[in-house]
């Protein structure tokens, strides 16, 4: 026998004062096959969100990045920067649409790549969005890497960066960007402009000096598809290993 809650319209409610109730049937053919069918879907589910986590460049630690571990309350800057960063998720479908993206900005140890990297989980897990977390440092040495030696071959690869639906660009602007560095990312940036895929940057440089960083076509791409979100405050690093050390300057402290 199988059973299956049935809520009532509002209206029946108020006549029988209850909300619903179990309507037990026997399992035709129909409904197993039926059963078979969700379970194949869920298990389908399950293996590509498997599938996306595998491929999305993600270390096993930041797959544990999450919303429900980032405490917002350590500075009142990431509290304002968790609020931005849900309302994001929640606009979803019409960021993705647009090709919104977000620019975390602040210190070291703040919860940027936190942060950017909760959205792309959550994103994986409930839309399975195909994603792409790349370090800009890593980034550019691959790069630098296949220039000098040509047997290395990075097309398949950059064109997974260039397309992915979401895209994590983490720790931009961190190094000296010499002509070719800026020719680099421009490439990057401006392809996803213009097919307007969202890119989640995080980055130590303040918005207003990332024109003289990258140079402005690119910064000037940044600001019209990401959003500045701020995190402000101290290292988080540092913060929870003094707590751990009974409020003294613990062995975390540099
Ligand atoms: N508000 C927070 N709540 C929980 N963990 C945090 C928070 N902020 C940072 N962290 C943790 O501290 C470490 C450093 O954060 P990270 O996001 O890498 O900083 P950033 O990218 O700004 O340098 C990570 O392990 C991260 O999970
Ligand atoms: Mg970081």
């Amino acid at each position: 026998m199988q059973a299956e809650w049935v809520e009532f319209p509002p209206a029946l409610q108020r006549k029988f004062g209850k909300m619903g109730e179990w309507d037990y049937h026997p399992c035709t053919p129909e409904c197993e096959k039926k059963n078979e069918q969700r379970e194949w879907e869920l298990m389908r589910r399950d293996a590509r969100v498997e599938n996306l986590q595998d491929k999305s460049g993600l270390s096993k630690r930041m797959r544990n990045y999450t919303f429900a571990n980032f405490k917002p309350f350590v500075s009142p800057g990431a509290t304002k920067a968790a609020e931005k960063v849900e309302e994001y998720l929640k606009n979803w479908k019409e960021n993705r649409e647009a090709g919104n993206g977000l620019y975390l900005g602040g210190g070291v140890g703040t919860g940027k790549t936190h942060l950017a990297v909760a959205v792309m989980n959550e994103l994986i897990q409930r839309e399975r969005v195909p994603s792409l977390f790349v370090t800009v440092p890593e980034l550019l040495d691959n790069l630098r890497g296949a220039y000098n030696d040509p047997g290395k071959n990075l097309d398949e690869w950059m064109e997974a960066v260039k397309n992915a639906d979401l895209l994590i660009l983490d720790d931009l602007g961190s190094e000296k960007a010499t002509l070719w560095v800026q020719e680099r990312l421009f490439v990057i940036i401006n392809h996803r402009y213009r097919e307007t895929l969202p890119t989640v940057i995080t980055s130590n440089t303040a918005p207003r000096d990332l024109g003289g960083q990258l140079g402005e076509r690119t910064a000037s791409r940044i600001f019209a598809m990401c959003t500045g979100v701020e995190l402000e405050g101290s290292d988080y690093r540092e913060t929870a290993a003094r707590d751990s050390a009974g409020g003294d300057r613990g062995p975390g402290k540099r």
